[in-house]
């Protein structure tokens, strides 16, 4: 016995174009992302920098078109200075983010280096914390000044001769969290962010700011961190950045797998405070949105950063682990919810790449494995690209304590006009029953299915690892067919899908 839904879509309603950013993700200078996933010079498949090229080749089959880069709470005590020239002048520093020994081996030059070799773009982040405008505005300099002044040419002699010209910079990380160092009050913090932010665009004026918000939805402070902030600092915001991570653990299922919706009210909430903010200011700029961290702590990184001691006897201390099904069907659903509101969020990244909340890990000396999580990601970046369509739902619904009248599908639509390509991603979000569902497409003629790509599991928490990396993984539904303007698929229970059409 099938559940009953529809789900209705317009050639003529669009959302907005789907600015490819959206499908970007984070490298930190943390535990094992960057020692021991990006960059491990002993490894065989190291190349003659030091990076895996197995890694490059991941991030290429993503299409990660952008990274932030180097935190995430370790920026907050960075010296970007430490890191550049050469290696073995550089000092070992304590990161009193994580409690760790950083050696500087991978710096500003190794990771430009490195961003080069996948084809992705830097958003580039200013420490905040410890520092402020005066080493901001040096590191804009050393990227992107063209030459002949003190810092553009410390960076030719460190072997780029050419500037790098990164565009998008965050002014600093998470500074409304009391755990960040040199946590800030918001009058302290956007005072600081306007200031840096006004010298770094006279070094450059081509530049992107994106502003600290909130670092989360729970803490006392939002959302009125995110309008004092970004009053002080309008003037030089392009971008205000969110946060958010979910977890099934503490959260029963049901919740967990509606965590998009609290998402779609977040990005709801903070698009409100921009236009608040515009409003008053009597502006004419929009502020779009940076969702600059997103991701899920699967159940065995809680358990490890559970146990933490967070001193130095533990400084080598990391907390990796398996994504589970569930947390792929959730990942499906916030990569929907990005697309759905395209109109104001422009970058979103995945936190993180590699080995910590990653999206595939790295045995060391051994093989890279796909996460759970990976797939979603890898579908939704490759054929989420174009106009995004608003897509009418009417399907059954649920209730929990903590959310009312949740759909069971969730769903968003990509088209690419010029291509003559629409991908149709759908989340079955029931857990006991499939749902038939009629997708009704208005405007179009001649739509022909592609391919259906199926992501069901019977186990929600199934997961893959170093031994078993293909146990979860998608596969193709045999093909249907648009009858009218109608096409039906039954959607298994706890199912996500791409249908792809052409017209
Ligand atoms: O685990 C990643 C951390 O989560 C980032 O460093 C920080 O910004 C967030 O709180």
């Amino acid at each position: 016995m099938h559940n009953k839904g529809k789900l209705y879509l317009d050639r003529q309603y669009e959302i907005g174009q789907v600015d490819k950013r959206i499908y970007s993700s984070m490298i930190e200078h943390m535990e094992r992302v960057v020692y021991g996933g990006i960059y491990e010079p002993d490894h065989p498949l190291a190349d003659e920098d030091g990076f895996r090229k197995d890694v490059i080749e991941l991030v290429k089959e993503l299409q990660i078109p952008m990274l932030r880069y180097p935190g995430g709470n370790f920026l907050s005590g960075y010296n970007w200075e430490d890191g550049i020239g050469p290696v073995e002048n550089r000092p070992v520093r304590l990161d009193l983010a994580w409690i760790a020994e950083e050696p500087n081996h991978i710096g500003t030059d190794e990771y430009m280096k490195w961003a080069a070799k996948t084809g992705t773009e830097v958003n580039m982040a200013v420490n905040l914390g410890t520092r402020g405008a005066d080493a901001a505005r040096n590191l804009v300099e050393y990227c992107n000044y063209e030459g002949g002044s003190y810092w553009s040419d410390l960076r030719k002699k460190n072997g780029a001769s050419a500037p790098y010209r990164v565009k998008t910079w965050c002014l600093g990380n998470e500074m409304d969290g009391t755990w960040q160092i040199c946590h800030k009050t918001a009058k302290e913090y956007g005072r600081l962010a306007v200031e840096s932010g006004r010298l770094m665009k006279k070094v450059d004026k081509n530049i992107e700011l994106v502003l600290c918000g909130s670092s989360n939805t729970s803490i006392s402070t939002y959302p009125s961190w995110d309008y004092k902030v970004l009053k002080e600092a309008y003037e030089v915001t392009d971008y205000i950045s969110l946060h958010n991570y979910f977890s099934v653990v503490d959260s029963d299922m049901k919740d967990f797998l509606a965590g998009s919706i609290e998402m779609d009210r977040q990005i709801e909430t903070v698009t409100a405070v921009c236009d608040c903010v515009k409003a008053k200011a009597r502006g004419k700029k929009d502020v779009n949105l940076s969702f600059d961290e997103w991701g899920i702590w699967n159940r065995e990184e809680m358990a490890s950063r559970a146990a933490w001691k967070f001193d130095w006897s533990d400084k080598n201390a990391v907390s990796e682990g398996s994504y589970s099904f569930a947390d792929a069907l959730l990942t499906g659903a916030m990569l929907m919810s990005f697309i759905n509101h395209s109109d104001r969020v422009k970058i979103a990244c995945q936190a993180q790449l590699v080995n910590h909340l990653s999206l595939f890990n790295c045995v060391k000396g051994g093989k890279a494995w796909k996460q759970t999580i990976f797939y979603p990601f890898l579908y939704t970046s490759v054929y989420g690209r174009g106009t995004a369509l608003k897509v009418i739902m009417d399907s059954p619904k649920y209730s929990t304590d903590k959310y009312e009248n949740i759909s069971v599908l969730d769903s968003a639509a990509v088209i690419d006009e010029e291509k003559g390509r629409l991908s149709l991603f759908v989340l079955n979000r029931d857990m006991e029953n499939a749902v038939e569902t009629d997708m009704i497409f208005r405007g179009f003629k001649g739509l022909k299915e592609v391919e259906h790509i199926v992501y069901h599991n019977e186990d929600l928490e199934a997961v893959n690892t170093a031994e078993q990396p293909d146990k979860v993984i998608p596969h193709r539904a045999p093909a249907g067919n648009v009858e009218g303007e109608t096409y039906t698929a039954i959607l298994e229970k706890s199912s996500w899908h791409v249908i792809r059409f052409e017209f």
